[in-house]
């Protein structure tokens, strides 16, 4: 599976470096795949201005290859967004958030003009669900939001001892088929203590680099 992960955050590097400029700002993901694309990224690192980064972690690993930090606000509007995924769809939406980071990724995403989704072949499913939707909360609505999440049909589990970049609690919901899942984005959101919610189909990707042992595939809704 790191091989895939390797090729796809390769076939990412190609799929922006001819677009690249110097002063260009990158949006940064968060997770394994990430982490070999910022490894890659580093390679061009004089060819743009900088990274918006979607958590501490990747924060770190940018920093530590000599690429600028650039905080989001004086960013502005980000022209790719490169970030892997927990499960993807056919129409490219998606369940992220497995490293906990799914609020700030969804933040950079929402900031991007594209969003490139690196996965490999695990990562696809006909109806997103099966991997436990994670939700972030307010620590102090955390019973308030599981009770809500039972009765809209999800198995809520605290991800006890884990509190995220934000301060903030993560729920995982666990037997709950995301039929339509712009609706449910939706929905969740609606639950008063919800920070966000881990369903990326309002703001899907918009290319997606498909790792498998034949290769990497592309493709685009
Ligand atoms: C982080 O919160 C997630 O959204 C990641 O993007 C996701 O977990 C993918 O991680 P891997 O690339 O490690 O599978």
């Amino acid at each position: 599976q790191n091989e895939m992960k390797q090729a796809v955050a390769k076939a990412a590097l190609d799929e922006i470096r001819h677009k690249l400029e110097k002063d260009m700002i990158i949006g940064i993901g968060t997770g394994s795949t990430a982490n070999f694309f910022i490894d890659e990224l580093a390679k061009l690192k004089q060819d743009f201005d900088g990274a918006v980064a979607s958590s501490e972690a990747s924060a770190e690993r940018l920093k530590a290859h000599g690429i600028r930090l650039v905080d989001l606000n004086s960013a502005g509007q980000l022209p790719f967004y490169i970030d892997g995924a927990d499960e993807i769809n056919g129409r490219l939406q998606m369940i992220k958030g497995g490293g906990a980071a799914l609020t700030r990724e969804k933040i950079v995403a929402a900031c991007s003009d594209t969003f490139i989704c690196i996965a490999d072949q695990s990562k696809q499913v006909d109806i997103l669900g099966e991997f436990p939707l994670p939700v972030e909360v307010l620590p102090m609505a955390r019973s308030h939001v599981g009770r809500e999440l039972v009765k809209i049909g999800a198995d809520p589990q605290w991800r006890q001892g884990v509190t995220t970049d934000n301060g903030n609690w993560i729920i995982d919901c666990y037997n709950f088929k995301l039929d339509d899942p712009i609706k449910l984005e939706s929905m969740i959101n609606n639950i008063t203590g919800v920070v966000c919610n881990g369903i990326f189909a309002h703001r899907q990707a918009d290319i997606l680099l498909l790792g498998s042992s034949e290769g990497v595939e592309r493709l685009v809704y």
